[in-house]
């Protein structure tokens, strides 16, 4: 027998679209329950999507213990970041750890993908170490290899491997960050330059907007009725209800959860509100077509209108109607209230109004004029899609979307010699 050589080209051309999932991360790692808290994050920060639009990728998981310990301290921004920094474009197993030419290298990860990763902060090194250990720790200058690799996890050859590590990978400056949003948000200007100042209004002088602020550190998403829905037939007169109803209509407003609109795109289920409590549902269904999204209360609906504000983990839109909870109005009324404003409103004192059936006249514009929508620097999205019914339809995408489209191309080249 004579020499037989080997030689493997591996050349895999990953074209990114919206469309195709190469993977599904939260299927691959749902059997593992010592990763539930990392994946329970990955489908928090929706990173999740990300990973899976990506064809060739690993992914550094923490198991439950040094998660915890990562995400008792941080907001879901900070997290984001962090768990960005765990994503490798580039595909790693344990064989490839091994073979490092050199014994180390650096490699770019979904963090670099920001926009807000200077110099090499959004790589990590990878080195081989003493005694068949291989370390991982920031790119960035003056890093230190904190964390080891444990074990591989699940891999599918050349497209997605699931590496366990130590403990979490830390980029200088990356925990004290300051979170892009919430606190330093000025909620109700935000909402009056979209022209919802009733609506600002009415959260200042009821408290509720404290209770946004509260919870928004921790995933928030609002849905903002225009100063025109205000004047909708169908809207009961507010300051009729008391204010226990009207706190509970504000937060009826408002979900406890970072839902972007490709999040309410494709959540089928209800969505709990900051009004869900143990004494009512108070929930909202979204419903999609083409490109439009409407909330169902269970006794009106609305449009989302336009993109505010996305900025993981608080999200701000404007909607064309107000919400009204059956829980306070009633059971649906029928025909469904008439989606356009009206000039004059006949509020009706009790608790459930007779619905707008033909409305005499039509105000114009339907919707109010938009200024510049407010984005986050940390997070700024581009605009990304078509207007859909009418000019004050926006939507808007957040910025690592710019990178679906860039081609990469990593070859792996494996050159096996056997001499026999
Ligand atoms: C991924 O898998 C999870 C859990 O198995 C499932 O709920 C989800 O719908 C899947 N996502 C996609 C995009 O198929
Ligand atoms: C990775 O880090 C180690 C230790 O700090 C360093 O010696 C090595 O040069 C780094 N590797 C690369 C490719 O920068
Ligand atoms: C890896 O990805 C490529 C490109 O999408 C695909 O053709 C191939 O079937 C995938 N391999 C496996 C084992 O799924
Ligand atoms: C937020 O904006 C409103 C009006 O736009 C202003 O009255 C208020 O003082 C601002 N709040 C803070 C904390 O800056
Ligand atoms: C943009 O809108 C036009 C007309 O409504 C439609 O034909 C087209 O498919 C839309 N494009 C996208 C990317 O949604």
């Amino acid at each position: 027998m004579g020499t037989m050589h080997l030689l493997f080209v591996t050349l895999s051309l990953s074209i990114f679209t919206t469309t195709t999932n190469a993977h599904n991360i939260t299927a691959l790692l749902s059997g593992f329950s010592d990763y539930s808290l990392f994946n329970s994050y990955l489908s928090q920060t929706k990173l999740d999507g990300e990973i899976n639009s990506r064809q060739t990728i690993t992914v550094l998981v923490l198991n439950n213990a040094a998660m915890s310990a990562l995400v008792a301290k941080h907001p879901l921004s900070v997290i984001k970041n962090a768990l960005r920094l765990h994503v490798l474009l580039d595909y790693y197993d344990a064989a490839k750890l091994h073979q490092i030419t050199d014994g180390t290298t650096t490699t770019t990860t979904l963090y670099q993908t920001t926009g807000n990763a200077a110099g090499n902060i959004g790589s990590v090194n990878i080195t081989d170490l003493k005694g068949g250990k291989v370390g991982f720790g920031s790119a960035a200058p003056g890093s230190t290899l904190d964390s080891t690799y444990t074990k591989e996890v699940k891999k599918v050859p050349y497209n997605i491997s699931i590496l366990e590590i130590s403990q979490p990978i830390i980029a200088p400056g990356l925990l004290t960050a300051p979170a892009p949003s919430a606190s330093d948000l000025n909620i109700t200007a935000l909402l009056e330059k979209a022209g919802c100042k009733t609506f600002a209004a009415l959260i200042l002088k009821t408290g509720v907007l404290k209770v946004y602020q509260t919870a928004a550190d921790k995933g928030l998403t609002v849905f903002a009725p225009s100063d025109e829905a205000f004047k909708a037939a169908n809207v009961p007169d507010l300051s009729k209800l008391s204010n226990a109803d009207l706190v509970s209509l504000l937060q009826f407003h408002a979900l406890s959860s970072y839902a972007p609109i490709g999040t309410l795109k494709t959540t089928k289920n209800p969505f709990t509100t900051l009004a869900t409590s143990a004494a009512g549902k108070f929930d909202l269904t979204a419903e999609t077509s083409g490109d439009e999204v409407t909330l169902k209360t269970g006794y009106d609906s609305s449009r989302v209108a336009t993109t505010v504000l996305d900025s993981t983990p608080l999200c701000i839109f404007t909607v064309d109607s107000v919400l009204l909870p059956p829980e306070l109005f009633g059971i649906s009324p029928s025909p469904a209230p008439a989606p356009v404003p009206v000039t004059s409103p006949t509020p009706s004192p009790n608790k459930a109004p007779t619905p707008a059936v033909a409305p005499a006249s039509v105000m114009s514009p339907p919707a109010p004029p938009m200024e510049s929508p407010v984005v986050s620097p940390a997070e700024a999205p581009i605009k990304a899609e078509n207007s859909t019914s009418d000019s004050s339809a926006a939507v808007y995408v957040e910025a690592p979307a710019l990178l679906k489209g860039i081609v990469t191309v990593s070859a792996i080249v494996i050159v096996s010699v056997f001499l026999s």
